[in-house]
């Protein structure tokens, strides 16, 4: 998974008003992905032609946040056989905090359940304390750990695998 660097701490969010709300991205909001992915992950961005290949492969999709209409975020994930992967995450910066990033883990776990998923995994940054803490507040577990998996200026960082089983719902 592309991981910010422990960068989670944002004002509370003022990107759009009123409810957030999820809907299915397809081929045509790949460059708005790629823009919320860029704004995200600076150090390792990523195309808007790569999200297409990524999200338009089979037990692959992708869900945006909106509020108010204006884009808050996305999740990028896939399943194959009963195994689901959460690729990538992300809000953007300024709307942080308004329960995008919840709202966006909810409905990769629901797609991947539909999708016939049994676990679903992920990767994050040992010391990406607001992702761990997003992902633990939606039933996630540690179950690994990567050492020096993601690069860092001062050198490299472990991942921690994460994994939320549907078995235990
Ligand atoms: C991690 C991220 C997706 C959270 O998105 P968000 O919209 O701010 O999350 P929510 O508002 O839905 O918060 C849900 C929970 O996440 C946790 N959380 C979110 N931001 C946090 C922070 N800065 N510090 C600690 N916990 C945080 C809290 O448990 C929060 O619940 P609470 O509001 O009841 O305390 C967002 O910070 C982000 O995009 N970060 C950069 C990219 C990234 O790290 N992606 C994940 C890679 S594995």
């Amino acid at each position: 998974m592309t991981e910010g660097q422990g960068n989670g701490a944002a004002a509370p969010g003022n990107a759009g008003s009123g409810p957030m709300e999820l809907r299915p991205a397809g081929p045509l909001d790949s460059e708005l992905i790629a823009a919320i992915q860029q704004a995200c992950f600076p150090d390792d961005p990523w195309s808007a032609d790569s999200i297409a290949t990524l999200a338009g492969q089979p037990g692959s999709f992708a869900l945006l946040a909106l509020r108010g209409g204006e884009p808050a975020g996305f999740v990028l994930a896939r399943v194959a056989a009963e195994d689901g992967e959460i690729i990538a995450l992300g809000v953007l910066p300024e709307a942080r905090r308004g329960g995008a990033g919840g709202l966006l883990v909810e409905g990769a776990i629901e797609g991947a359940g539909g999708l016939g998923a049994t676990a679903l995994f992920l990767e994050v940054a040992e010391d990406n304390d607001a992702a761990r803490s997003l992902y633990k507040r939606c039933g996630f577990f540690s179950v690994g750990r990567r050492p020096g998996y993601y690069k860092r200026p001062d050198g490299r960082i472990a991942a921690l695998v994460m994994r939320y089983s549907f078995a235990c719902k």
